[in-house]
């Protein structure tokens, strides 16, 4: 019997899940609205992901058995709702559980009730408010506009003067304390009461080569870890993901979709940096490659609430290496229209792309591919990405040369 899914959204991770989705002979794609990358694995439509009722209406007329909504904006404006509310099974949260990332404040609230560690933290409402919290913390400042802001509301700098100029142009302000210490990703499936863990990842955030620059929604990203301590991600699952399930299902709003932690291993232990309320963009390329168990299957349980006596995850042995290539003047302004080539090979994912009326691909947005290499090592696995984006044109484009480096040489992160 054939699956139908509608994947909703049109970035990197879009094509992922598309693409990892359509593995599967059993499995037909569909994507709403998808890019030029999606179109070669499954059926684009032309719907907007923002609006609920078109979705929900694309998804009765597909007859979909399961839709998986991408990108965190439609999530948070409630598009799973308007298509939970046809009876048909959504991945992805509903509005209101979507708030975990969709409100710095409200993820607090929702760690300090269920005993999660994360940075102590001010909400300031005033610049009084936010200079004074910014001198009770001390430098290295972190200021994060409360809402979402696409991975570029948060600024971390020893420049007091600085802070205080993005705490301006936010419109809710959290101030907090700095968080020393390599950083992680884990994603874990949730139906709401259980949780199926993957295995950890690692996003480089800021633009330029040795983490500096501002941040960006991430410039690559690598898995496995091998210095993640042993066990880690068992005890994420005790003390971060799981807690957080069970204190939204006791509010009444279940989260069944995939909570993604961000961790920061500080010398005082495993500390959240962030959540968001769907898949990562870009570690989830890296490891939609490597994940060997069925994904419309596991999607769905998730979905149906039946993810409680579910196997584990099943892994690839090797690594995977994914790369974004950016435009031009990524991430405050990046340049559009610019012609690509070598984008269709295996393993390159679209995410700003777009087909002129010429039909010649070209740049759409800030991150334009994500490039993933395999290997049986992080260093094979980098060769990998780094020959495949070298087949790859873009005028103005650049990537960062070290993403995994330091772990492929040392095996140690690059803190
Ligand atoms: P967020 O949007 O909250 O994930 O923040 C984006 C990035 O800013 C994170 O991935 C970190 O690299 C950095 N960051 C955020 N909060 C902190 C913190 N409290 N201490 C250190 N770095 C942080
Ligand atoms: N990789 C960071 C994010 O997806 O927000």
């Amino acid at each position: 019997m054939t699956h139908t899914v509608l994947v909703i959204g049109s970035g990197g991770r879009e094509h992922a899940l598309a693409w990892a989705l359509g593995r599967d002979p059993e499995v037909a794609v569909h994507i709403a609205p998808g890019n030029p990358g999606t179109a070669a694995v499954g059926t684009n439509h032309p719907v907007d992901a923002m609006d609920g009722a078109a979705v929900a209406a694309l998804a009765v007329e597909l007859g979909a058995d399961l839709v998986v909504v991408g990108p965190e904006a439609p999530l948070v404006a409630g598009v799973a709702d308007d298509v939970r509310a046809k009876g048909i099974p959504v991945f992805g949260p509903s509005g209101a559980a979507a708030m975990l990332e969709g409100s710095k404040a409200f993820a607090k609230e929702i760690m300090e009730a269920a005993g999660v560690p994360t940075a102590d933290a001010r909400l300031c409402v005033s610049m009084d408010e936010v200079v004074a919290a910014l001198d009770e913390f001390g430098a290295p400042y972190v200021v994060k506009d409360d809402g979402l802001a696409a991975g570029k509301g948060v600024i971390v700098t020893d420049d007091r003067d600085a802070a205080i100029r993005h705490a301006a142009g936010c419109r809710r302000v959290i101030v907090e304390e700095y968080l020393d210490g390599p950083e992680v990703s884990l994603f874990a499936l949730s139906d709401g009461e259980h949780v199926l863990p993957f295995e950890p990842a690692q996003d480089f955030k800021r633009v330029g080569e040795g983490d500096t620059g501002p941040n960006t929604g991430g410039m690559g990203a690598y898995t496995p870890l091998p210095w993640a301590p042993e066990g880690l991600t068992a005890q994420v699952v005790r003390t971060v993901i799981q807690p957080t399930v069970d204190e939204l299902r006791r509010r009444g709003t279940p989260f069944v979709g995939l909570v993604y932690a961000g961790l920061a291993l500080t010398s005082r232990g495993v500390r959240v940096v962030e959540f968001n309320c769907r898949f990562g963009d870009p570690e989830t390329q890296p490891l939609l490659t490597r994940l060997q168990t069925p994904l419309y299957e596991v999607l769905y349980a998730a979905a149906t609430g039946s993810l409680g006596d579910h196997a584990p995850l099943e892994w690839g042995s090797g690594a995977a290496v994914g790369v974004v290539v950016a435009a031009q003047g990524y991430p405050a302004s990046p340049r559009k229209g610019d012609p690509i080539t070598g984008a269709d090979a295996e393993g390159v994912f679209h995410a700003g792309t777009a087909l002129d009326a010429s039909g010649q691909l070209v740049s759409a947005g800030g991150r334009v591919l994500t490039v993933v290499g395999t290997g049986t090592t992080l260093a094979e696995a980098r060769e990998a990405a780094y020959a495949k984006v070298a087949g790859i044109t873009l005028p103005g484009g650049f990537h960062r040369s070290d993403i995994a480096l330091a772990a492929s040489r040392t095996g140690r992160d690059d803190d």
